[in-house]
């Protein structure tokens, strides 16, 4: 069963999650998986500021937009931006969406694949529950294999690469982030197991007061 961790504000998640990724890295995981998205933007900041061999560390991503590297909507982008044009990981590895869905999910499937087993996987979710670029109802939920393309996604743009569910599951660790009122029926839908990011059983939440309905 998931855990859902309830702290004050969204400050206070930032602040739990950075501390909790630099506790992992320092505690001897190796890979750490990005999450897109605005919620981990503070959170990356923080990280910054953390005490982490860098050096040890090879760097990945949940999902992708399929939009060129150094586009407003890349999360590679948001992630460069705010910690890894800050911090030195001994390797990124970007999804090379830009390539379409498919080809962009089949180069990341053999960079997930020689990663594996992932040690720490970070997440946002969807106020839908959608995690990655795996949404309520979709087929992707059913793919087999660590990456998948996503032509349709309702969130725009529509076209997307993703880790699948057995990616996501079969990480030593995942901890989502939600925060806001905005994120509360999301997190409702994940506590009764009835959206894509509540089906992950491994997964450790950290959520705040907002998010959590009160
Ligand atoms: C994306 C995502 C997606 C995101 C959630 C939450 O590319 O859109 O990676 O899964 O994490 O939609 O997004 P926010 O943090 O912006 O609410």
């Amino acid at each position: 069963m998931s855990d859902f961790i309830v702290l004050a504000t969204a400050e206070d998640v930032a602040e739990a999650a950075a501390a909790e990724i630099a506790e992992a890295l320092r505690g001897g995981a190796r890979s750490l998986v990005l999450a897109g998205g605005t919620t981990p933007k503070r959170c990356y900041e923080l990280l910054t500021e953390l005490d982490v061999e860098w050096g040890r560390v090879a760097v990945l991503f949940g999902d992708e937009r399929c939009v060129p590297p150094d586009h407003p909507d890349s999360n590679y982008r948001m992630a460069k931006e705010t910690l890894l044009d800050r911090v030195l990981p001994a390797t990124v590895y970007r999804i090379p969406a830009e390539l379409g869905p498919d080809e962009g999910a089949d180069e990341y499937a053999e960079v997930v694949a020689n990663a594996a087993p992932l040690d720490f996987v970070l997440q946002g979710v969807g106020e839908d529950g959608h995690i990655g670029s795996l949404f309520p109802g979709h087929p992707a939920l059913h793919s087999d294999g660590l990456t998948v393309g996503i032509h349709d996604s309702p969130k725009p743009p529509p076209q997307r690469v993703t880790l699948t569910l057995e990616a996501f599951r079969d990480a030593g660790r995942v901890l989502i982030l939600a925060t806001g009122k905005g994120k509360a029926e999301a997190v409702a839908l994940a506590r009764r197991g009835e959206s894509p990011s509540g089906m992950i059983p491994n997964a450790r939440w950290l959520i705040d007061r907002a998010a959590a309905g009160q």
